[in-house]
């Protein structure tokens, strides 16, 4: 049976790159790319394209209904430091639409849904080295209360209603394609494009502040291998996974390794504490034994990558 696959946040910086790994599996009209705001060309011109607000069950239905979908890649989110400037459309977003996509699923037999969690599930008391996955939740951020409020929902309609529902906690991601968008981890990315464009940059975190992270091309490969995992071998159904750790200081001395010259200023500002909430380190040994999690790159790795890439683009 063809899967037909429906992207929600499809044009965030996750959500671009997966709809276009998506097409080249599963062919370009078998994969709908969605969100609120106009499509990115790349995006436009390979397949189709819907403008879908997941707080609206009826867009959501229609769009399910009318493509026949059998998969669902939700991604639309407020991610977390936007989260903190405006938490009521947080929870809107996040919970109401994660409500409706997994309504939507259990309603017209979507087959499965894949939506990420995050890292920003932890809270202060969670503890912060090889965090394992079953541990304390109390996040202190809107956002990370809607993950661990949208784990809890997914399990639920797997529990109760058979939907195979999906999750994975991801940590900061990095990449080179599409801007983040408003996360805590963002200065992971700026600090690149920043130092490429010949720029200095002034880091929103303190210098020793260490987060988990993931390049994107893992983040992808994560994503697919969650999707194709044998049902029968997952004993979880929310996986932490991690590519690497590394405190903002060590990122910047990378990137000024391969970039003589450039420098970075540290400045925190109010997602300095959201930072220091998360864990520094992550335990995936759940993704690697029950679907056989195992990222490529590490810090090195994704910054000869990140800067090449960056290189090219801004070369044309
Ligand atoms: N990027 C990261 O570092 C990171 C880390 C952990 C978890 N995640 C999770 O991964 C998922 C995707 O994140 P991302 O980084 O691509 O985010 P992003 O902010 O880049 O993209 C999210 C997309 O959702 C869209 N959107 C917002 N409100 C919407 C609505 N009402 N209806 C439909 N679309 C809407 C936005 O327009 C945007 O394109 C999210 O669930 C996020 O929490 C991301």
């Amino acid at each position: 049976m063809t899967e037909r696959i429906l992207v929600t946040g499809s044009y965030g910086q996750i959500g671009t790159e997966l709809t276009l790994r998506l097409r080249e599996i599963y062919g370009s009209s078998n994969v709908i790319a969605s969100d609120i705001t106009p499509a990115p060309e790349a995006l436009e011109e390979d397949g189709p394209c819907r403008y879908l607000d997941v707080t609206d069950p009826r867009q959501l239905t229609a769009v399910v209904v009318e493509n026949k979908i059998t998969h669902i890649y939700h991604l639309a989110a407020i991610l977390s430091g936007n989260g903190e400037l405006n938490p009521q459309k947080c929870w809107e977003v996040n919970m109401n639409g994660l409500y409706n996509i997994l309504e939507t699923a259990r309603t017209w037999k979507v087959r499965q849904v894949i939506t990420p969690s995050s890292i920003a599930a932890f809270g202060p008391d969670t503890p912060k080295e090889h965090t394992p996955i079953d541990t304390i939740l109390r996040p202190t951020t809107m956002y990370g209360i809607t993950k661990v409020a949208g784990e809890l929902l997914n399990d639920y309609y797997h529990q109760k209603y058979d939907v195979d529902a999906r999750s994975l906690r991801f940590p900061g991601i990095v990449s080179h394609e599409t801007e983040p968008g408003g996360g805590t981890t963002d200065y992971a990315v700026d600090v690149y494009v920043k130092a490429v464009a010949g720029e200095d940059y002034a880091c929103f975190v303190s210098r020793d502040t260490t987060l988990p992270f993931l390049y994107m091309p893992d983040a992808l490969e994560a994503l697919l291998n969650l999707a194709a995992a044998e049902e029968s071998r997952l004993v979880h159904r929310t996986f932490n996974i991690t590519g690497f750790s590394a405190s903002a200081g060590q990122i910047a001395d990378a990137v000024t390794a391969r970039i003589p010259g450039f420098r970075c200023r540290f400045e925190p500002d109010f997602r300095q504490i959201i930072a220091e909430s998360w864990p520094r380190s992550i335990d995936d040994t759940d993704a690697r034994t029950e679907w056989g999690w195992q990222p490529a790159f590490v810090l090195d790795a994704m910054s000869d990558d990140m800067i090449s890439k960056l290189r090219e683009k801004a070369a044309g």
